[in-house]
């Protein structure tokens, strides 16, 4: 391969990624790396649908306040605001590019999920909003002449030139490597789910944006603050599909072994609490019956289940299940990335010429818990404005390569020859670890010791000559579980998804702080802006 060179590089193809290349495009020519194929992303995973106020019932207060509700007193009050006020805008532009969202009587419709007090989410073909989000937002970015997209293309490091991020050095899939030179970089690599035995994210969600970022000196914050969704498919050797939650919103209900409703009795909202209750409200209830999964019954949506949920009803059928007469075993599993690279409401990050936008940020959105639904909108929303400061403030830059760039990689000494690491076996001691020890519970002690065992696997991998993805991969996975470890560790409350059987109290004044970790060191508190 060639060494590129661009106005724009954005790392990452799913709602943040394409969003980003539209606007840049505007200003600048821009090159999209995936490392997968130019769909594999959990944007095109993605069921409920998206969070926008459009009902004439509705209010921004309203999902201002739900969202905050959902943030556990950590969203930044500015970007919640800034989101939820752009949110109709960003539909109806999606309209406009051809997205074919639900109808009902000509009007879109809204359905309701956790934590929401109004229907709001946009749909589309039932459970499929994902796939025409994606659809739209590549038709709409490979329509501009001015964006180039390298699919199978896996950054494995950002380049860095007088402390600016100039760009990154890239791998394909015959393992030809080449540096692109940019004059700014955005990061839309997504979430980290698969630092978890049980994920509902794609193979690609690695954490590899968080690792990169980190190494040439990025801050993250609030790593600790991990979601578990409350029902992906639990059937021994299927996937852990994810069962959208917009299934209670439309009347399906959680029960377990012996029919029986429980949700209730952990909560007064029951099935529509926002998911960590609901997630911590089924792992209690299976620790007390001593039963390995809990069941959705959707029986009470009637026949409209297969066609609102036609995605659902094939992967259940896949699986023998009918969901109109059969209760569907499901259990909570790591769903979403809450903390990341802490960005500004441009999305720039703490390095020079980087900036980050979607799962892989921690634009303050979310706070301790992300409101369901409202992950397509940042991507969306950030996307935009990452991709328009980014095209604008390139311009003076110099598009020559610098000559003194380097790369995390190139400045580090590997010493063992790559033969003897088997990364397919510790990529699953490390989810196994993680699941076990950093879950839905956590326990100080357990936290030590997991952040203990992380520490050897990783000086032992960074040592490590390492020629592949896979390899790369393994080595962000397990500084992404390292970095969630020490946070969860640092955190002595329970606050949001983050909930510690040592702290069962509930969130404590003293840690209504984010929680930053850099190459500086230690676990740092920082309080909201
Ligand atoms: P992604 O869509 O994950 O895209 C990441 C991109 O980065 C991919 O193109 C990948 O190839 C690329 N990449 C990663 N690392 C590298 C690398 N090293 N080199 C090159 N490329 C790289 N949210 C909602 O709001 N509503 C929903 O209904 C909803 N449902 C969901 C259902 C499922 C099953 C899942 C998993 C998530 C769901 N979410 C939902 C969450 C939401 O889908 C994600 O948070 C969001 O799509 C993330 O978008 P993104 O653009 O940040 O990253
Ligand atoms: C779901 O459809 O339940 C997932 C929605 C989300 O993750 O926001």
């Amino acid at each position: 391969m060639m060494d590129l060179e661009t106005g724009v590089l954005i790392i990452g193809g799913g709602v943040a990624g394409f969003r980003a290349a539209i606007e840049a495009s505007l200003a600048s020519d821009v090159i999209v790396v995936t490392k997968e194929s130019i769909r594999e992303s959990s944007t095109l995973y993605a069921q409920g649908g998206v969070a926008a106020v459009l009902g004439d019932d509705d209010s921004l207060a309203a999902h201002r306040d739900d969202t905050l509700a959902a943030g556990a007193g950590l969203c930044e009050v500015s970007t919640v605001e800034a989101v939820v006020s752009e949110a109709p805008e960003r539909i109806r532009e999606l309209v406009t590019w051809g997205s074919e969202f639900d109808l009902e009587q000509g009007q879109l419709h809204l359905t309701r999920e956790g934590g929401h007090s109004h229907h709001r989410i946009v749909h589309a073909h039932g459970d499929g909003t994902g796939k025409e989000v994606m659809s739209t937002l590549i038709r709409r970015a490979t329509s501009s002449a001015r964006v180039r997209v390298l699919e199978y293309t896996f950054a494995v490091e950002l380049l860095m030139s007088d402390g600016r991020c100039v760009g990154a050095l890239v791998q394909d899939r015959k393992g030809g490597q080449c540096r692109i030179w940019a004059r700014s970089t955005i990061l839309c690599t997504g979430g980290a789910g698969q630092i978890y035995r049980e994920t509902t994210n794609p193979e690609i969600a690695t954490g590899d944006g968080v690792a990169m970022a980190f190494r040439v000196g990025a801050v993250v914050a609030d790593m600790e603050f991990v979601q578990f969704h409350p029902t992906s498919l639990y059937m021994a050797g299927a996937a852990r599909h994810l069962i959208t939650e917009a299934v209670r919103g439309e009347g399906g209900y959680l029960v377990d072994d012996r029919g029986e409703r429980f949700t209730f009795r952990y909560h007064p909202a029951g099935d529509l609490a926002a998911r960590d209750a609901v997630s911590r409200a089924i792992v209690q209830h299976l620790a007390d019956t001593g039963q390995p999964c809990v069941y959705l019954d959707l029986r009470p949506i009637g026949p409209r289940a297969k066609t609102r949920f036609p995605g659902l009803d094939r992967m259940c059928s896949l699986y023998g299940l009918n969901i109109l007469e059969d209760r569907i075993p499901v259990h909570p599993s790591a769903h979403y990335m809450v903390g990341g690279l802490v960005t500004d409401l441009s999305g720039r990050t703490t390095v020079a010429g980087l900036w980050a936008a979607g799962e892989v940020a921690m634009s303050g959105l979310h706070g301790a818990n992300r409101l369901a639904s409202n992950s397509l909108l940042e991507g969306l929303v950030f996307g935009r404005r990452a991709g328009s400061t980014a095209s604008a403030e390139n311009a003076g830059h110099p598009r020559q390569l610098p000559l003194d760039a380097t790369s995390a990689e190139s400045r580090e000494q590997r010493l063992l020859p790559s033969g003897i690491l088997n990364a397919a076996d510790m990529r699953n001691s490390v989810k196994s670890l993680m699941w076990r020890r950093v879950g839905i519970q956590r326990r100080g002690d357990q936290l030590t010791e997991a952040r203990q065992r992380l520490e050897g696997w990783k000086n032992f991998v960074d040592q490590v000559q390492i020629h592949d993805p896979v390899g790369h991969e393994l080595r962000n996975l397990l500084l992404v579980a390292w970095l969630v470890v020490r946070a969860a560790e640092w955190r002595q409350e329970s606050r949001g998804t983050h909930f510690r059987t040592d702290f069962p109290e509930g969130p404590e004044e003293r840690f209504r702080i984010h929680s930053l970790q850099s190459l500086q060191g230690g676990v740092l508190g920082f309080p909201l802006r």
